[in-house]
């Protein structure tokens, strides 16, 4: 069956544990540095004009601060935020009462914007255009169409899936955000600032061993840190050193990589299940009892970026580095 699985990615997850830990300010968002420069001429430029900044659409990996950087846009614009779920946003008119409650220039987040159903859909196109709503009242050859104001206001988009967005919608934002996985540096400037606002002691390279071993993301970074203040506390002296980290990313079964038991699992099967592929998403989904939703937006992305697993027209397939990390040593793509 593979190895056993421990997970560290909760999908469903939206809000993380500890809001103390998100950054608020520019200045305080760790990397992404072309987004973060572009967008500061982006929010001066509004600002001098008096204008509301242009929709932006945010896309990326569960866990990479797209929520965080939407708050923060929100902040440096001095402006209000309402949040919205895209799966949430049953009817259109859900949408129309959020939308005619904005104050001018304010922000509207909407999670998971890959999600919108069309009659959702339909009313955010001449809001996000024109700011005004098209409202049919009535039905049948009495209907007509009512037009409603509303205010110039910032939609800001966040989506694990900028592909399944449609494209009349991702039209309409004009500004594009698309974050990329943290390097091991950046991930030790935010594991020692999360340390400092929890008054945790961690040794330097401790830091440095958790942050080569948070699989490029943030939101990993800081719970694997609690979990590691857990293991200093009761089996240590308080202090997270190299030891007590390396301990714990071991019983957690998070590699010298920071591959987790999923990543590992998902590997295994496409290797000695599929002899080492390709194989279909939803096969593979079925081999290893996960979504596919979850294989393809919170692990893939992470093993195709380290170069370990590959996908083709006809489904997914180990490389030659998958294949080690698993031990499989059979035919498959990468031996042919
Ligand atoms: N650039 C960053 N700098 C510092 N901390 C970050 C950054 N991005 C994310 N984080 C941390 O990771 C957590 C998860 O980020 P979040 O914005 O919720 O990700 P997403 O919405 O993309 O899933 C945040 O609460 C914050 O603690
Ligand atoms: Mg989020």
């Amino acid at each position: 069956m593979g190895p056993p699985v421990s997970r560290f990615v909760d999908p469903a997850e939206i809000e993380p544990a500890d809001p103390a830990l998100r950054p608020r300010r520019l200045d305080d968002y760790v990397g992404q540095e072309r987004i973060k420069d572009n967008l500061r001429v982006y929010i001066r430029a509004a600002l001098q004009r008096g204008e509301s900044l242009d929709h932006v659409l945010l896309s990326g990996p569960p866990g990479l601060g797209k929520t965080s950087l939407a708050n923060i846009l929100a902040e440096e614009l001095g402006v209000t935020m309402r949040t919205a779920a895209g799966p949430t946003l049953e009817r259109g008119g859900d949408l129309a009462a959020i939308l005619t409650s904005l104050g001018p220039r304010e922000v509207l987040f909407i999670d998971e914007i890959h999600r919108l159903n069309r009659a959702v859909e339909e009313i955010l196109y001449p809001a996000m255009e024109d700011f005004h709503l098209d409202i049919v009242m009535g039905s049948g050859p009495g209907a007509s169409s009512v037009r409603i104001p509303v205010q110039r206001f910032t939609l800001i988009g966040a989506t694990t899936r900028s592909g399944m967005l449609t494209s009349p919608l991702r039209a309409r934002f004009g500004i594009h955000g698309v974050l990329d996985f943290y390097s091991p540096a950046e991930l030790k400037r935010i594991v020692l600032r999360s340390a400092e606002r929890l008054g945790l002691s961690i040794e330097d390279d401790a830091a440095t061993e958790l942050s080569c071993r948070s699989r490029g993301t943030p939101r990993i970074a800081n719970r694997l840190l609690r979990r590691l203040r857990d293991f200093a506390q009761v089996e240590g002296d308080g202090t997270i050193t190299l030891g007590v980290t390396r301990g714990a990313l071991e019983r957690l079964e998070v590699d010298g990589r920071g591959l987790d038991g999923m990543d590992r699992k998902i590997l295994h099967a496409i290797g000695f299940r599929f002899d080492g592929g390709p194989v279909g998403l939803s096969n593979l989904a079925a081999a290893i009892g996960e979504e596919p939703d979850t294989i393809e937006e919170v692990y893939e992305p992470f093993l195709i970026r380290e170069g370990l697993l590959q996908r083709t027209p006809q489904g997914r397939a180990l490389t030659s580095g998958g294949a080690a990390v698993v031990g499989y040593t059979g035919g498959g793509l990468f031996g042919a």
